[in-house]
């Protein structure tokens, strides 16, 4: 699985290049097709200072008409609790930008029944074509809420899903890596050092999805990035064939 590799200095300049990358990507995008831009909201806390750069964009930069957002996986809380990703999403992006209620498709109902919100989720997806999914990874290697040895990992069907996460005591509703790996850009947004353990297993362990659920990330037509932070790559020797990009900004 080939990939291309950006390197930033640090998080501000991981978080400046990925808004940039991703507008490039929507323009190009909406450039070449009628259909709206999907693209899958990582949660978490890495991606929330590149929400607040899309949120902070010149008018016209992004037609966010075009744009649908869907969020690659939810924890099991009401929308307006301290965990959602939604409600960080909606504080670091919505609330700044004038996207029309309709493209916006959060986890129906989350908080209640995981099995049932994963269920509606995946009945509003179905037929949705993933342009992006952001992606970030764990320091036990998972990513969306696909956590080392759960159910979710081998899901080969389904898109989303309900995943009982023992070690954290929860449910989360996450997208599959069937449905992750449907996409035409798959894009892992990575900073800090405390994520080279991770990376080197990623890239570099054995392979173990059911340890390392990140190494199920391959997509099947589309595109793998990796946008990282000079602390994320750390002595990490990149993975044989991969493009790497150092980027200044
Ligand atoms: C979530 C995310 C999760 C996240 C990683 C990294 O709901 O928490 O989807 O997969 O991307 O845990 O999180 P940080 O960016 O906070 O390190």
């Amino acid at each position: 699985m080939s990939s291309t590799i950006h390197v930033t200095a640090d998080p501000e300049s991981l978080a400046k290049h990925a808004c940039h990358w991703l507008v490039e990507r929507i323009q190009e995008h909406c450039a070449a097709s009628p259909r709206p831009f999907v693209l899958a909201l990582s949660g978490g806390s890495t991606p929330k200072r590149l929400y607040q750069l899309l949120g902070e964009l010149p008018d016209g930069m992004v037609d966010w008409s075009r744009v649908v957002l869907v969020w690659g996986d939810e924890r099991n809380v009401p929308a307006d609790h301290a965990d959602s990703n939604f409600r960080m999403v909606r504080e670091s992006l919505l609330d700044s930008v004038a996207i029309p209620s309709s493209n916006v498709l959060a986890v129906p109902n989350p908080g209640g029944s995981a099995s049932a919100a994963a269920t509606e989720y995946e009945a509003l997806l179905a037929g949705v074509k993933l342009d992006c999914v952001l992606l970030g990874i764990g320091d036990d290697v998972h990513t969306a809420s696909l956590f080392p040895g759960t159910k979710a990992l081998s899901e080969q069907e389904r898109s989303v899903v309900a995943n009982r996460v023992d070690k954290l005591d929860c449910w989360r509703i996450t997208f599959t890596a069937p449905f992750i790996n449907s996409a035409k850009h798959v894009a892992f947004l990575i900073a800090g050092s405390t994520k080279q353990a991770a990376l080197h297993s990623l890239w570099h362990g054995q392979r173990d999805v059911s340890q390392f659920p990140s190494q199920l990330i391959e997509p099947s037509g589309g595109k793998l990035w990796f946008l990282l932070d000079q602390d994320a790559l750390g002595a990490n020797a990149v993975p044989a064939g991969a493009e790497v990009v150092s980027c200044a900004s």
